[in-house]
């Protein structure tokens, strides 16, 4: 027997946002830019099919060790043929790709720091460092023109009296202050 299902007026509010599968055009590429620069771990692959579906060149990542709260993938990757090139000079403002940037979440502050200084370690290009109102932010791009802000969320009374205006608080650092992070956070956006 079907079991009874509340009949809703309006949508559920989703929890959030589950994974992300982005077509790219070079497997070995992109793994190196979401595993090793990154540290999103290999989680899976997929087999190929007897059943009809087609295969795809495709791995799974998640983020922190199993053994912590973890989504058992936060990520996808695709290989895909005739993605377009992207652009020599990534930009959140004038930018093609359908994706303008997908932000990536680090432990806390501290961690933050240590992933920073190590991406800067390895000449990942940095094309923006931003203080938002509820994070603190550097933004790179992936081997496909895809934007990646890294980033720490700033503790929730910092921001969630006025979550719009947190949205439109911006401080934009200059380069030499890639890793000066103050913690005077500002709780005044308007
Ligand atoms: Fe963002």
């Amino acid at each position: 027997m079907a079991e009874t299902i509340k009949k809703r007026s309006a949508a559920v509010a989703p929890r959030g946002i589950n994974h992300l599968v982005l077509n790219v055009r070079d497997m070995e590429e992109s793994h190196h830019f979401w595993a090793d620069l990154l540290g999103f771990k290999q989680v899976g692959k997929l087999k190929p099919r007897e059943d009809g579906i087609p295969s795809m060149n495709m791995q799974f990542y998640s983020g922190l060790d199993q053994d912590d709260d973890v989504n058992h993938h936060d990520l996808a990757l695709v290989q895909r043929d005739g993605l377009q090139e992207p652009p020599d000079e990534w930009s959140m403002f004038a930018g093609t790709s359908a994706v303008n940037h997908i932000a990536i979440t680090y432990p806390d502050r501290e961690s933050w720091l240590e992933q920073v200084q190590y991406l800067k370690e390895r000449g990942v290009k940095m094309n923006l460092r931003v203080d938002h109102g509820m994070t603190h932010s550097v933004y790179i791009n992936d081997p496909n023109g895809y934007g990646v802000e890294v980033l720490y969320e700033l503790p929730n009374e910092v921001w969630e009296h006025d979550i719009d205006g947190a949205l439109n608080y911006a401080k934009v650092l200059p380069d030499e202050e890639l890793l000066t992070d103050t913690t005077e956070y500002e709780t005044k956006f308007s």
